[in-house]
């Protein structure tokens, strides 16, 4: 009988403890995403995902609009997740689209593709 109390009483410590460093999945992977998003992508993609921002004038290509869902959605998760890790010439795309696989970890990178997907409001072909 005593055993099986302290066995809840520590599942529920377990449970406090993991929901106070993130380790449930919630809101904050998806606030890490958008954090994420404002310090790496929006100096070309813009802080509406559009495209249009300071660098794009520069580029020889113009950066993905992350809001359309036409754009967005002929792209699988996959080639999205391919091109935010390795960079653009891994899914044959310009080299302008620089890899993130040093930087970010591949949670951060699928925490990222959930992003584009929330902003474009659309799914992967
Ligand atoms: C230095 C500028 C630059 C930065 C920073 C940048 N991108 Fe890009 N990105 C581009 C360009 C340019 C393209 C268009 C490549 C093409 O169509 O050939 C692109 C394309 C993409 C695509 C579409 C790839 C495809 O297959 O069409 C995705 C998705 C993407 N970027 C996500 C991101 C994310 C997420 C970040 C931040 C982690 C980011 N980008 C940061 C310039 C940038």
């Amino acid at each position: 009988m005593k055993d099986i109390r302290i066995f809840k009483v520590t599942a529920v410590i377990a449970f406090v403890v993991a929901m106070f460093f993130g380790n449930v999945p919630s809101a904050d992977a998806a606030e890490k995403a958008a954090d994420n998003y404002k310090l790496y992508c929006v100096q070309c993609h813009g802080t509406a995902g559009t495209g249009k921002w300071v660098n794009a004038p520069y580029l020889a290509v113009a950066p993905r609009n992350h809001v359309s869902a036409k754009d967005m959605s002929a792209l699988s998760d996959d080639s999205v997740f391919k091109a935010i890790k390795s960079g653009g010439p891994a899914v044959g795309k310009s080299t302008q689209m620089p890899p993130f696989g040093g930087i970010l970890s591949d949670a951060e990178v699928s925490g990222l593709v959930k992003h584009l997907r929330a902003m474009c409001k659309c799914k992967g072909k």
